[in-house]
């Protein structure tokens, strides 16, 4: 059985409880839903992997309560301590240098030397950190390589049953991930575009160069080309629908839209609810069509999942 927790002081005592016994617990953050687990516990850690069949090369995000709580776990760079100055607590991720006496078990990082770490925004995960009072691990909260969820009851639909607890903090305001940075080697470098839009971080740090630094290999060891996959077939750049599509449209109105006035921060806060609703409102072998949307700011990162969500399986 999976419980359904209250944010309130004391569903987020027993949340914090339940993670000392190495048990899963979901948690609301301003991006998404996170699994979070003990990061420091083996056990837990290994958990996460198999509650969300999530491959073992694949490394979790640590979500940290404060900064002192982050330069215990890795080594900050200039430009890193600059990024974590501006935009933490926020939808931030940044790809660092693990420290020796971490005291995280090498599965955290898929094995590697580098540990991406995150201090969110939101008020119930930031009281979840403090009461727990360590790092905790925090892919989000669904299967591996299906669509990401922004409320409780989309946890519960994925994972009910293969963890113990989901703290219930309402829907997710900013609804896609956090924007994934590595620094440290030349120009900061844009491993995954999120909640805090491009132009901003590059108004602090100067051009982000992207991509990886391995061309055959995939830019964050995540990033798959198929994910946050529906059940139906993904058309994009769908001005109309063709017959017997779901619609999901941006500046017009209707059941599936994503902001009926073309507003990027609506369009993303709903992207994965909508996706869940068209879905399911897609019979099977069915297709849903997405109506274009822009480049720009948060544009980027709704892009990049429908891309992904659209990209064959
Ligand atoms: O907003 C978010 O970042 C959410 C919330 C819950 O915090 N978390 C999230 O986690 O999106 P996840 O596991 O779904 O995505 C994490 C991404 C993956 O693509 C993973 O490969 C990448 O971060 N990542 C984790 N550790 C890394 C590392 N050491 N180096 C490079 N990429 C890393
Ligand atoms: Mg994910």
């Amino acid at each position: 059985m999976t419980e359904t927790l209250p944010a309130t002081p004391e569903g987020i005592s027993r949340a914090a409880a339940l993670l000392r016994t190495g048990a899963l617990v979901a948690f609301p953050t301003e991006t998404v839903y996170g699994l979070g687990a003990d990061a420091r516990n083996p056990g837990a850690v290994a958990g996460v992997f198999a509650a969300k069949g999530r491959p073992a090369q694949n490394p979790l995000i640590v979500h940290v309560a404060d900064r002192a709580m982050a330069e215990a776990l890795a080594v900050f760079d200039p430009d890193a301590l600059r990024l974590a100055r501006t935009f933490w607590p926020g939808p931030l991720t940044l790809v660092l240098p693990l420290r020796p006496d971490a005291g995280l078990p090498p599965a955290v990082t898929a094995g590697g030397p580098k540990v991406a770490l995150r201090l969110p925004a939101h008020p119930v995960a930031q009281a979840l950190l403090r009461e727990f009072g360590g790092p905790l691990v925090g892919p989000s909260a669904n299967p591996s390589g299906r669509v990401s969820p922004t409320r409780a009851a989309h946890v519960t639909d994925g994972l009910a049953g293969r963890i113990a607890a989901v703290l219930d903090g309402g829907d997710c305001n900013v609804g896609v991930e956090s924007t994934i940075l590595a620094t440290g080697e030349g120009p900061v470098r844009l491993l995954r575009p999120g909640g805090i839009v491009a132009e901003r971080i590059a108004a602090l740090t100067g051009p982000l160069a992207t991509g990886g630094t391995d061309p055959a290999k995939p830019v964050a060891p995540g990033q798959f080309a198929s994910h946050y996959a529906p059940a139906a077939r993904v058309r994009l750049n769908a001005a109309a629908p063709r017959p017997g599509e779901t619609h999901i449209g941006f500046g017009t109105a209707g059941p599936f839209s994503l902001s009926a006035t073309a507003n990027l921060e609506e369009a993303a806060a709903r992207l994965f609810h909508v996706l869940r609703l068209a879905d399911a409102a897609t019979p099977a072998g069915g297709c849903i069509a997405v109506a274009p949307i822009p480049e720009t700011g948060l544009g980027a990162a709704i892009n990049d999942r429908l891309r992904r969500a659209a990209a064959p399986r």
